[in-house]
């Protein structure tokens, strides 16, 4: 019952767009057909400015975080009762409804499942489960992007050196392994969401922050 419940509460919330929504409202129109087409923080940058992209960015993160807050609370009510569909596995409730509000981003129920890459959503789930590990990799990724100005470097950064951190971690930190399960499957998907970035950063025609 835990992640049925929770899970769909995240992937609903995860659905809800803010790039979309945000510029839809502002300049009546569709981000996914400006820019890089992507409905994420970074297009918002290049398409309404500084402003509109920051307050995407917060939004999209706290969705993250609010979906891993369903899942322990959804934990914290189930667990024990026989209901749990997790009994006895702490975890895998917050870390499956965080996967889910990704979903939810990248795959939208509200806009044709036609959504953004997740990354900021990423950083909110993976900052709400794994504080440390995510604030150690987060430097490291906006030192990438202060020093190269390619958002993208960053963010494939983040997710390509999140699993690795929370693995060395592990033990120091006591997170328990649903966590890595998730900073590997998210860490995939996110690269896999990249792969134009990606092509665009070796043939070196990746748009810079900024332009
Ligand atoms: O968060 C997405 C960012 O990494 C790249 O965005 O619009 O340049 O594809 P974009």
């Amino acid at each position: 019952m835990d992640v049925l419940i929770a899970g769909v509460m995240a992937y609903l919330l995860g659905s809800l767009s803010f790039s979309y929504i945000i510029t839809q409202k502002v300049k009546k129109v569709d981000i996914r057909q400006y820019g890089s087409g992507n409905a994420g923080a970074t297009n918002t940058l290049r398409v309404l400015g500084k402003g509109p992209a920051i307050l995407v960015l917060a939004l999209d993160c706290i969705k993250g975080i609010l979906a891993v807050w369903f899942g322990h609370g959804a934990e914290a009510v189930f667990m024990g009762t026989g209901l749990s569909l997790f009994e006895g596995y702490p975890g895998w409730a917050p870390a499956i409804c965080g996967l889910l509000a990704i979903f939810g981003h990248n795959w939208p129920i509200f806009h044709r499942f036609r959504g953004g890459k997740g990354v900021a959503t990423t950083i909110g789930v993976i900052a709400a489960l794994i504080f440390f590990p995510a604030v150690y990799v987060g430097i490291v990724a906006i030192l990438a992007v202060v020093l190269t100005r390619y958002v993208s470097l960053g963010s494939i950064i983040f997710a390509a050196g999140t699993p690795f951190l929370v693995f060395f971690t592990m033990d120091y930190y006591d997170h328990p392994w649903p966590y890595f399960y998730l900073a590997c499957v998210v860490g995939v998907m996110s690269l896999w969401r990249h792969r134009t970035n990606m092509q665009r950063l070796v043939r070196g025609n990746e748009s810079k922050l900024g332009q």
